[in-house]
């Protein structure tokens, strides 16, 4: 585990903004530049539109200028010990468009205990560029 990506998401957790699930959740990016880019999840009283840690962390880093090449991993966290913040089906989509499909996302708890899969086995069959 990269120990400054887990940091940055252990900080970058205390801004999640989830006053009506209570279930907060960060997302660092890690550049081959080595730099980091966190996201948190943020929710509306309009539930549906509450967004993902993992989406605000990639779209940061594309807002940021970087694109799918600069990226070496993204680690999900939350800091819970009793449960892992698998990413949901709409983050698995879009990060089949923004990351490299070989390249890991790396689901952890505040356990440390970590869980490292490929963006291609969290969502096989994806629908992509190809399909259009
Ligand atoms: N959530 C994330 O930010 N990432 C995940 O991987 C799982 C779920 C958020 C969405 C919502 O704000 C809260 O966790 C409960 O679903």
């Amino acid at each position: 585990m990269n120990n400054k990506q887990f940091e940055a998401c252990q900080k970058q957790v205390n801004l999640s903004y989830s006053p009506y699930s209570n279930y907060k959740v960060a997302a660092a990016v890690l550049l081959k530049d080595g730099s980091i880019i966190t996201g948190m999840n943020i929710e509306n009283a309009s539930y549906p539109l509450s967004i993902c840690a993992e989406r605000v962390a990639l779209f940061r880093t594309y807002a940021s200028g970087y694109k799918k090449d600069d990226i070496v991993s993204l680690m999900v966290y939350s800091n819970r010990t009793d449960s892992y913040p698998y990413p949901c089906g709409a983050c698995r989509q879009v990060m089949s468009e923004l990351m490299d499909l070989e390249s890991d996302v790396i689901v952890v708890n505040e356990s440390k205990k970590e869980d490292v899969l490929k963006v291609k086995d969290l969502l096989p069959f994806a629908f992509t560029k190809e399909n259009l």
